[in-house]
């Protein structure tokens, strides 16, 4: 059985279709990475699949009790980190994870041990006492996750658990999941991040638009694209255009410009790869930077959306309305 499962939701508000259909699953102790761009429907999914929101159609079920019938016995089996940290900022870390404790039926005694626990598994033991109105970016969030922690979940759902921290607080995010999943919890984490699924997700689902568009390991998307990935970094950066003019040619696909003076391409061998350099030096294009390799989870994306995962909403809006 499936630690949770969520098949065909369907969630309108108004006119906008938030779910259109969409399914996600992870087997026990297995981390579910839902990537997807803003606007995709990533935290309506998880809010379905919380109990704090009913869908309009389809079911979701965890430890495969129903999430509509069953939403108190559901609540019991799941932690939630919401993706704004809800701590309450004019109370103390300690308290905020006492709190939560009391709210879920333990004695005064058995929260207080729980949360001394907590905070120092996270790192937080000296700001226990400190309100947590005062507390970093980094140090908020891992109070958020401790606090998802307090019930001891079997389910864990992270809502871009990592977005805003610095590299350095991602990673002690990332510890905490390995941690977690080692002890056999399930996680659904959602992510813009498609490194961060890289290196957490046993499966991903890319999600666009409500629905799932690609479901797989991080090397089974990889594949989707095919090939390898061509890189190209002219010595002059005004010859960038005339450098992707020659990418595309030779590849046959759309270049991609991840960086203001770079370009990439997907190319099916390296013959392709070959072609290129030969016509760049043709050309006279010097560079600085030439490289094949296998593509990133990033141009992935790309290529199933057609757009970037970390695009803004605006832009998908005019795109939306360019399609339309
Ligand atoms: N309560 C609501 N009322 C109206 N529209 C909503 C509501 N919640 C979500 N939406 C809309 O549903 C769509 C999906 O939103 P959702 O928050 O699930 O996306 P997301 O993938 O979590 O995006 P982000 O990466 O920005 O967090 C969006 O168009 C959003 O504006
Ligand atoms: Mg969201």
């Amino acid at each position: 059985m499936n630690a949770f499962e969520a098949e065909g939701l369907v969630k309108r508000f108004g006119r906008t279709t938030a779910l259109d259909g969409i399914s996600l699953s992870a087997p026990p102790g297995t981390v579910l990475g839902v990537l997807g761009p803003n606007g995709a429907g990533k935290t309506t999914a998880v809010r379905v699949l919380a109990t704090l929101l009913r869908p309009d159609a389809g079911r979701a079920a965890v430890g495969g009790l129903d999430v509509v019938r069953h939403p108190a016995r559901v609540r019991r089996l799941i932690g939630l980190t919401g993706q704004y940290a809800s701590v309450d900022e004019d109370l103390t870390g300690a308290e905020n994870l006492v709190l939560v404790g009391r709210l879920l039926d333990l004695t005064a005694r058995e929260a207080k041990a729980r949360a001394a626990a907590l905070l120092a598994d996270f790192g937080l033991a000296e700001a226990a006492g400190r309100r947590a109105g005062t507390y970093s970016g980094g140090m908020r969030r891992r109070l958020d996750l401790a606090a998802s922690l307090v019930g001891r979940p079997d389910v864990i759902f992270l809502d871009e658990p990592t977005t805003g921290l610095d590299p350095a607080k991602r990673e002690d995010v990332w510890a905490i999941v390995r941690r977690l999943v080692a002890d056999g919890v399930t996680i659904l984490l959602t992510t813009q991040y498609l490194e961060e699924a890289d290196a957490l997700a046993d499966a991903i689902s890319v999600v666009d638009h409500g629905r799932v568009i690609a479901h797989g390991t991080a090397a089974e998307l990889k594949r989707v694209v095919g090939g390898q990935t061509v890189l190209v970094r002219p010595a002059d950066p005004s010859r960038l255009a005339e450098a992707a003019a020659i990418a595309e040619a030779v590849a046959g696909r759309p270049a991609e410009s991840p960086g203001r003076d770079v370009v990439t391409v997907p190319v099916p061998g390296d013959a392709a790869f070959t072609e290129i350099v030969r016509r760049l030096d043709a050309a006279g294009v010097a560079v600085t930077e030439l490289s094949l390799r296998l593509p990133s989870l990033d141009e992935v994306f790309f290529t199933l959306t057609g757009h970037r995962a970390d695009e803004q909403p605006e832009q998908r809006r005019d795109e939306q309305e360019d399609a339309a």
